[in-house]
């Protein structure tokens, strides 16, 4: 460990989130997200909006974490930020930006993934336990949905993916049907608390190995709902939150079905969520419910679970101190693998 404070300005725009945060050591002292409204009246992200949205708040946004962590840019020891993968628009909005303050300062850069982001999330001091390694990460967002081997911040092995759409998709489409606003996914799990999880019955689609698939479960609630609403066009609005839950309770059983079998396929019991999704309430109780079978959990604050830029600083962080630094050739990369 160096014997110096280290002090890392990250930044994150992979999406529709523009934000930015300060980090002494593994100490998060700022969290600043500019979350875009302007995609919700067109029920989903807009890339070239976003990386408009990007351009406007990427200065106030940075100036804003700065002055709440009481930092001045010449105290910051690198900076660090999403590489990929993402919208191309939105990244380079936050990797032009971090060159260029990386140079202006002459400090070192560190590019970061941003799925390696949601996982080492969970090592922001924060008073919690830690998990040791190795343990497994389900990595769950609008655009992933991941089994992760995590053997060091460094060493992360994928074991399983999607072969469609993320668990966040299927989340937000099924939403869309219902005609819930964009993102669907908090909504979901705000109706099914008041639901019944096992009044309807929803597929759970074959993937082979460790892999998920979940372009099928969408058009199965299409289907579903189109079948109801020709008998009662008021099905939806009557049986709203108990679609709701039995939508979540099936996402559920999807994920926790792969996600046993990498349990006892590895035997690493130390299993973490990570991902905008896991800020779901249905998901966070069901991973809580597997310590009844040994399994130790681990859930990360609701502050670091949706984008946000504290996570790239803790794996900015990481980089850091392996002398793991970005050449200022660094570009943009939205379909870069783990
Ligand atoms: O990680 P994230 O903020 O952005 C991506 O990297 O994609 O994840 C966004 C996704 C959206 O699909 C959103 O609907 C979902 O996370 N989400 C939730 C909840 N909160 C956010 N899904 C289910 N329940 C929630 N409470
Ligand atoms: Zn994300």
């Amino acid at each position: 460990m160096p014997t110096q404070n280290t002090y890392i300005l990250a930044i994150e725009s992979s999406c529709d989130d523009t934000a930015c945060a300060i980090l002494e050591n593994d100490r998060v002292l700022s969290n600043v997200v500019a979350n875009q409204k302007i995609h919700e009246q067109y029920g989903g992200v807009v890339p070239e909006l976003a990386s408009r949205a990007h351009q406007s708040n990427i200065i106030p946004v940075v100036e804003e974490a700065l002055k709440l962590a009481k930092i001045d840019k010449k105290q910051l020891s690198a900076i660090a930020f999403t590489k990929g993968p993402g919208l191309m628009g939105s990244l380079l909005v936050g990797t032009s930006f971090a060159k260029s303050l990386a140079l202006s300062l002459n400090i070192p850069l560190l590019d970061v993934h941003h799925m390696h982001g949601h996982i080492l999330a969970h090592f922001i001091d924060d008073g919690q336990e830690k998990p040791s390694y190795p343990f497994l990460a389900l990595t769950i967002s609008g655009g992933h949905t991941q089994i992760v081997q995590v053997n060091s911040s460094s060493n992360l092995v994928v074991l399983g993916t999607t072969q469609d759409d993320a668990v966040g998709e299927a989340f937000d489409k099924s939403g869309k049907i219902l005609g819930l606003g964009y993102p669907a996914g908090p909504q979901i799990d705000r109706l099914a608390k008041l639901g019944n999880p096992r009044k309807f019955e929803f597929p759970v689609p074959k993937a082979p190995d460790l892999n998920y698939s979940f372009s099928g479960f969408k058009t199965a609630v299409l289907y579903f709902l189109q079948r109801e609403t020709k008998k009662n066009e008021d099905f939806i609005k009557e049986n709203l939150e108990d679609i709701c839950a039995s939508i979540q309770y099936t996402l559920i059983k999807i994920l926790f079905k792969k996600l046993e079998k990498a349990v006892i396929q590895t035997g690493i019991k130390q299993v973490a969520i990570g991902g905008g999704v896991s800020a779901n309430s249905g998901i966070r109780e069901h991973l809580k419910s597997m310590e009844s079978k040994g399994w130790k959990t681990f859930i990360p604050p609701f502050e670091y679970t949706t984008d946000n830029a504290a996570m790239i600083g803790i794996a900015g962080y990481f980089k850091y101190l392996e002398n793991d630094f970005a050449g200022l050739d660094t570009t943009a990369s939205p379909r870069i693998h783990m």
